[in-house]
């Protein structure tokens, strides 16, 4: 098994703590903000998608021009591209990038959040439209042959895809806690991401992918991803004042209108999120270091949680994880640039000495 780590790409400098209204990119940043990553040893940056915000294939292409190492998740909805043109349009930026593209599928959470780009489809649907799309898009990268699809949602005819992913494939990735997305990312996809829950939330939701995954005939199963924003200071006791201060900023913007959420914000409708609410209703602290405050402030809007502690306490909660078969490890902060600086100097480091620590212990246990 192996451990890789994954941030968020940021297209400029406006962050939770100090944010601008609708910021335009700035291409500077965006290029700091990429090498910073690939310099610091992350795996792979997801580029988001919002219905209001960039384009993740033109920011992609960005990041694969400036860094070396880095695999770009490109994060698509299927609702926003015809899956013939989405087979194409990854293909070319896996070629341009040489291999290193993965796409994140998300089904939609939000019927008003889809419906703000012409998709009026409920959520069951979407899901099954998901499923046909994902296997549109392996049949385009593996087949040199023309094919017909003719599904529930996408009919086409002699689609011929001259467009081929360096590695013949693309790794798939779908996000989601409500059922049908266990089910279509259990039955179809090479990664699954998760928003960090506490372990015990997060060892059930494993074992619901994994029964997916058996249940659709799999002999293999989808590497986890889960996600969390780490607080990190020099003593756990700096980290938990630097949680606060953060906190209090989240809640100051959020008053002002600034927030990720608007101070009157309905219940998310994803399941994923009312999950995060559910246990952030429980207690503020869970397990070693697992803080959900965080949520709350911002009603669970994308991923939330925070891992609060020293270096080393985040390292060791972050192994937690692992030791629990999370093979994708998401952090990002708040102050974006600085913390995946002070992440890639600190945290990391201490990961993977963990890691080679429980190598070394496998290894001697089959010796
Ligand atoms: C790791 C991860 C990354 C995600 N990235 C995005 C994103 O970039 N844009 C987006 O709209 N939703 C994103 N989501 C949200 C879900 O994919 C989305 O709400 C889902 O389609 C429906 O959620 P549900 O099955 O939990 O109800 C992400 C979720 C996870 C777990």
């Amino acid at each position: 098994m192996t451990t890789e780590f994954i941030s968020v790409t940021f297209t400029n400098s406006s962050n939770e703590i100090n944010p601008v209204r609708d910021p335009a990119i700035e291409p500077d940043f965006l290029v700091r903000y990429a090498r910073a990553l690939d310099d610091y040893g992350f795996d792979y940056t997801l580029v988001p998608y919002a219905s209001s915000s960039f384009d993740p294939f033109t920011i992609g292409a960005t990041i694969a021009a400036h860094t070396k190492n880095i695999k770009i998740i490109v994060a698509l909805r299927p609702n926003t591209l015809y899956p013939t043109v989405a087979a194409k349009a990854l293909a070319t930026l896996d070629q341009l990038s040489g291999g290193r593209v993965v796409v994140h599928f998300i089904a939609g959470g939000s019927d008003a959040e889809q419906a703000s780009e012409g998709d009026f489809l409920g959520k069951e649907e979407r899901y099954a439209r998901l499923e046909e799309y994902i296997r549109i898009l392996r049949r385009a990268w593996h087949s040199a042959e023309p094919f017909d699809f003719d599904g529930t949602y996408y009919q086409f005819k002699q689609f011929r895809n001259a467009v081929r992913p360096v590695a013949g494939t693309i790794p798939v990735s779908v996000g989601g806690s409500s059922d049908a997305a266990y089910r279509i990312g259990g039955a179809h996809a090479d990664i699954f991401g998760l928003w960090g829950e506490p372990l015990a939330e997060t060892r059930e939701q494993i074992a619901r992918i994994h029964t997916e995954a058996a249940r659709a005939g799999r002999t293999d199963r989808p590497r986890i991803w889960v996600t969390f924003r780490p607080i990190v200071a020099e003593t756990d006791e700096l980290a938990w004042a630097k949680a606060h201060r953060t906190l209090d900023a989240l809640n100051a913007n959020r008053a002002k209108g600034l927030g990720k959420a608007p101070a009157t914000a309905p219940r998310p409708a994803n399941v994923g999120s009312q999950r995060l609410l559910a246990i952030a209703a429980r207690g503020d602290v869970h397990d070693r270091a697992l803080w959900y405050p965080t949520v709350t402030a911002t009603n669970a809007s994308g991923a939330s949680t925070a891992l609060v502690g020293s270096p080393q306490t985040v390292a060791d909660a972050i192994l937690d994880y692992v030791d629990l078969g999370a093979e994708l490890i998401s952090i990002r902060g708040y102050d974006n640039l600085n913390d995946a600086v002070d992440y890639g100097r600190y945290v990391l480091p201490l990961v993977r000495e963990g890691l080679a620590q429980r190598h070394a212990v496998e290894a001697r246990a089959y010796a």
